[in-house]
């Protein structure tokens, strides 16, 4: 199973960043492990920008992809200021993030249900992309010995029964932008459990990630429990030097 370093980078980002970033991506690349996948979701308005940027790196063996954000429920329509699993095909995606926890949330978010997830999930796969569907519980859950319950209906909510590949992200709520990580035992307790969950469900060659405050500094740590097949990663992956050296830390 490759390992895949996912790179959300939520609302941020200018066309002179995206020089920027990709000129000290191009001179880092070659040393990179390229067993591993490397994804970049950067907002929609940039993905041209970022897929010319991203092809030349792939030149020798491919492992870079464009990733999107968010997709609509639906493949086409009337829906002012969406943008469907379909045209981001169109334009080189290949993975998706659905129910990223900021965009389940009720406030500053879109308040997105478990059952609208999965509709995201399942047209991105009729669209021929993988959606990465993001689960986490908050930090009221786990004080109260909920987490494992959560996720799995959560899971049960959101993953679409298919035979089509999907990723799975677990994002801890109370560790995403907040510099708070899991222990290692809680990281690799949560991951054993939904890897038997997937397994009980035929699926288990789904990729697990971890997300949440992945920096330098730990992903290193993380990436080596059991389980973990790969990273999400906010904001560490806006800063490019830190981004590369996550990857050269992943091998
Ligand atoms: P963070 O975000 O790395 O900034 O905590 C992770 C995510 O939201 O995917």
């Amino acid at each position: 199973m490759k390992k895949l370093i996912v790179a959300n980078w939520k609302m941020n980002g200018s066309k002179e960043f995206i020089e920027d970033f990709f000129d000290s991506i191009r001179r880092a690349s070659l040393s990179l492990p390229m067993e591993n996948e490397y994804v970049i979701c950067p907002p929609s308005p940039y993905f041209s920008q970022v897929a010319s940027l991203l092809a030349p790196l792939n030149k020798e063996k491919k492992s870079f992809f464009l990733g999107a954000q968010d997709c609509h429920p639906e493949a086409s329509g009337a829906y002012t200021g969406d943008v469907s699993a379909p045209m981001l095909k169109d334009l080189g995606c290949q993975y998706v993030i659905v129910g990223h926890s900021e965009r389940r949330r009720i406030e500053h978010g879109h308040q997105e249900s478990d059952a609208l997830v999965k509709r995201k999930a399942e047209v991105a796969l009729r669209s021929g992309l993988t959606p990465i569907i993001c689960v986490g519980e908050t930090l009221e859950e786990r004080d109260r010995g909920e987490t494992i319950q959560r996720l799995i209906s959560q899971i049960s909510g959101s993953l679409p029964a298919s035979d089509q590949e999907v990723v799975l992200a677990y994002e801890p709520i109370w560790a995403i932008g907040t510099g708070k990580v899991p222990s290692s035992d809680q990281i690799r307790e949560v991951h054993a459990a939904l890897r038997k969950h997937l397994d009980s469900l035929g699926l288990s060659q789904c990729r697990l990630l971890y997300g949440g405050s992945v920096t330098q500094d730990n992903a290193h740590d993380i990436m080596t429990i059991p389980n973990v097949d790969g990273l999400l990663i906010g904001g560490a992956s806006l800063k490019s030097k830190e981004l590369v050296q996550i990857w050269r830390n992943t091998k």
